[in-house]
């Protein structure tokens, strides 16, 4: 029987470990000064809804020039996945953050107006945790049958990343970083909202 898959989830890996060695130091400055630290996250965060580090200073050209690169493959992506992107009123968010050792991200989604969410790994030593991605069928949450892994039973995807690696998805995709067991991962948070 061949079983036929319905439904697939996109998700895209692109890697650009260039444009990553030019901002790194831009975005190390930034994590590396407390003023720009998030209380609302459990590492070292500009994460803030209500305070957004692009409100808070303005961006040195490499990284205004950065984001508008994430945020053209961002729409690249979604037009390939169907979106009409003409027809929306894109913007995108940045955040920047950094785990360190011992440090996680619970598994959670990105919701409200965010249409897709990218991470870029500007620092992604060897052996760091990686984006760990959850099956978004709901009854994966609810029900257990004792199942092997194939194409369709997988509940999580754990993806390969490196220095450079840039990762888009749609937004309601469930996902998290497992304890990290390296210093300085750090990553470009770039969220399309509508
Ligand atoms: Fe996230």
């Amino acid at each position: 029987m061949n079983l036929q898959t319905l439904f697939p989830t996109p998700f895209v890996q692109i890697e650009n470990p260039y444009l990553a060695a030019r901002v790194r130091p831009l975005i190390n400055t930034i994590l590396d000064d407390p003023q720009y630290h998030s209380s609302i996250m459990n590492y070292t965060s500009t994460f803030d809804p209500m305070n957004k580090i692009e409100d808070q200073i303005e961006l040195a050209q490499p990284l205004v020039s950065m984001k508008e690169y994430l945020f053209d493959l961002g729409v690249a992506f979604l037009n390939q996945a169907g979106y009409q992107t003409d027809l929306m009123q894109l913007g995108c968010e940045l955040h920047f953050n950094r785990i360190n050792q011992g440090q996680s991200h619970q598994k959670h989604l990105h919701s409200g107006n965010i249409v897709a969410s990218g991470t870029f790994y500007v620092d992604f030593p060897t052996g760091s945790s990686p984006l760990v991605l959850h099956d978004p069928r709901l009854h994966r949450e609810m029900v257990s049958y004792p199942m092997r892994v194939t194409e369709w039973s997988k509940r999580r995807h754990y993806t390969e990343l490196r220095t450079g690696s840039i990762c888009i998805m749609e937004g309601y995709l469930q996902h998290e970083v497992e304890t990290n067991s390296t210093n300085g991962r750090t990553v470009v948070l770039f969220n399309l909202v509508n």
